[in-house]
C-alpha cells in the first residue's frame, strides 16, 4: 500500500519534470563527423578568433599522444595551447578545480576536452568554473545552476559510450564522499565535437567493449523512458542498431575505422537520446557500483543491464519486440512476450561475446541493501522508469552480481 503511494508520487513529479523539460532550451554542439574529423575541428578554433586553449584530457591519452595532430594543427594556425592531464576516470572535484585555476593562471580563452567521458566532464566543468569564478563543482552541481554560459568549448571523445559530447550533463566525484555529483545545464553545451574513429583506434578492447554497452544502456533506457519523444525514439534505435551490428567487430578488431565510426555514431545519438529522455535505474544502480567500488562506468552498467530489463519486461513488451525486429531478429510465428523475451537474450548474448563478466568480485552482501537505497533515491527524483522497483526486488537485483562462492 504505501508502496503504491509512493509509486504515485514518483509518477506525478516525473509528470511534472516531462513538461518543465520542455521549456529547457536543447542545444546542441556542431558536429564534425569521419576520419579525421577532430583535425578539421581543430581548424575551427582559430576561425573563431581563439588564440590559447586549454587541452584537457588525462595521462595515458597524452602518453599515447593522442593529441599530437591535434597540438600539429593549432601550431600551424598559430593557436597556443597548455595541456591539462590530470584527469583520472570518474574524476573528482578538486580535480577539476585544479584544472580551471590552470585555465585562468595562463589566460586561455577556450577549452578542448579530449578523452573519454571522464575527461569530456572534467572539460565541461573547467569551461563552467572560468565563467563562475570563486565557485565550487559542489556549488554548481545540479539542475540549472549556471548563470552563464562556460568557457568556449570543443569536444573529441576517444570512447564511443557516454555520449558526453552532446550532453548538457557532466558527471563529478565528490573527493570528500565518493558520491558521484551530477551537473545539468544547456549552458555547459560545447561549441562542437569531433565523431573521429581514427582518435578511438587505440583504445583497448575492454574499453571498447564496456563502453559500447555504456551507450547501448543509454539509448535503450531512454527508449523505455516515460520521457522519450518521436525524436528520442527515432535516435536511441538507430543507436541500438548501430551497436549491435557494429560492436564486437571493433572489440575484435580495433583498427575497423567503418565498425569504430558505426559504434561512435550509435554512443552519439544514444547522447542524443538520453539527454531529453534520461536514463533509468541501469544507471542509478551503476552509479553506486562505481562510487562504492570503483568500476567503470560501461562494466557497472553491463552488469546491471540484463536484470534490469528483466524487471522492466512486462511494463516494456511492445517496446522490446520493436527491438527486437529493428536489430533483425525472426520474429514470424512467435508471441509478443517471446520476441521482447529474444530481445533481452540477445542483450546478453552481446555482453558476453565482448566477454564481460556477470559478477562482481568486490560486491559483499552487506553492502547490498545502502546501495539500493542509494539508488532508488537517485532514480526516484530523477529517472522516468517504466516500472517502479521497491527496496527488496532493488536489492534482489543487485545480489545477483554476487560471486557465488562454492565451499
Ligand atoms: N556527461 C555525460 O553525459 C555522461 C554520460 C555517461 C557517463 N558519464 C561519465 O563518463 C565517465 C566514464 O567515461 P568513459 O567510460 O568514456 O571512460 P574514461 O573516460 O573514464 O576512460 C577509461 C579509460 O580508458 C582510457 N582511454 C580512453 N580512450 C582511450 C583511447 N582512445 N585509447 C586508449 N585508452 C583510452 C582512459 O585513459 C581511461 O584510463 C564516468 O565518470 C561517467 O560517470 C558521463
Ligand atoms: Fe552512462
Amino acid at each position: 500500500m504505501l508502496f503504491t503511494i509512493k509509486v504515485y508520487f514518483y509518477k506525478s513529479l516525473m509528470s511534472i519534470l516531462k513538461v518543465l523539460i520542455k521549456f529547457i532550451p536543447q542545444p546542441a554542439p556542431l558536429l564534425y563527423i569521419g576520419e579525421n574529423s577532430a583535425l578539421a575541428l581543430a581548424k575551427q578554433i582559430p576561425m573563431l578568433g581563439k588564440r590559447k586553449v586549454l587541452i584537457v584530457t588525462d595521462k595515458i591519452l597524452n602518453e599515447l599522444g593522442v593529441a599530437n595532430d591535434i597540438c600539429q594543427v593549432l601550431d600551424q594556425h598559430g593557436v597556443e595551447y597548455v595541456i591539462f592531464d590530470g584527469v583520472r576516470p570518474d574524476p573528482v572535484d578538486t580535480i577539476v578545480h585544479q584544472g580551471a585555476q590552470i585555465l585562468l593562471q595562463q589566460s586561455c580563452d577556450s577549452i578542448l576536452g579530449l578523452g573519454g567521458g571522464s575527461s569530456l566532464d572534467a572539460a565541461k566543468m573547467i569551461a563552467a568554473l572560468g565563467s563562475h569564478p570563486g565557485k565550487t563543482v559542489k556549488q554548481l552541481a545540479g539542475i540549472l545552476k549556471f548563470k552563464r554560459k562556460g568557457v568556449p568549448l570543443f569536444l573529441v571523445p576517444t570512447t564511443a559510450g557516454t555520449g558526453s559530447e552532446v550532453t548538457a550533463a557532466a558527471v563529478i566525484t565528490s573527493n570528500e564522499n565518493y558520491e558521484k555529483m551530477l551537473v545539468v545545464d544547456p549552458k555547459m553545451m560545447a561549441i562542437s565535437a569531433a565523431i573521429d574513429p581514427v582518435i578511438m583506434q587505440g583504445m583497448p578492447a575492454k574499453v571498447t567493449a564496456e563502453t559500447g554497452i555504456d551507450a547501448l544502456t543509454h539509448a535503450i533506457e531512454a527508449y523505455i523512458s516515460g520521457h522519450s519523444t518521436p525524436t528520442t525514439d527515432g535516435n536511441a534505435i538507430a543507436a541500438i542498431k548501430l551497436i549491435f551490428s557494429n560492436l564486437e567487430k571493433c572489440y575484435l578488431d580495433g583498427n575497423n575505422l567503418n565498425a569504430r565510426e558505426a559504434v561512435a555514431l550509435g554512443s552519439t545519438y544514444a547522447g542524443l537520446a538520453f539527454s531529453h529522455a534520461n536514463v533509468g535505474y541501469v544507471h542509478a544502480i551503476a552509479h553506486q557500483l562505481g562510487s562504492a567500488y570503483q568500476v567503470p562506468h560501461g562494466l557497472a552498467n553491463a552488469l546491471v543491464l540484463p536484470h534490469v530489463l528483466d524487471y522492466s519486461e512486462p511494463a516494456c513488451r511492445t517496446h522490446f519486440a520493436r527491438l527486437a525486429a529493428e536489430i533483425g531478429l525472426s520474429t514470424l510465428g512467435k508471441t509478443e512476450h517471446q520476441i521482447s523475451l529474444d530481445f533481452i537474450a540477445s542483450v546478453r548474448t552481446l555482453i558476453q561475446q565482448l566477454n564481460i563478466p556477470t559478477t562482481l568480485d568486490k560486491l559483499e552482501t552487506k553492502d547490498i541493501e545502502l546501495l539500493a537505497c542509494k539508488a532508488l533515491k537517485e532514480a526516484h527524483y530523477l529517472y522516468p522508469v517504466p516500472r517502479y522497483l521497491d527496496k527488496r526486488t532493488c536489492q534482489k537485483i543487485i545480489s545477483n552480481l554476487i560471486v557465488k562462492r562454492v565451499c
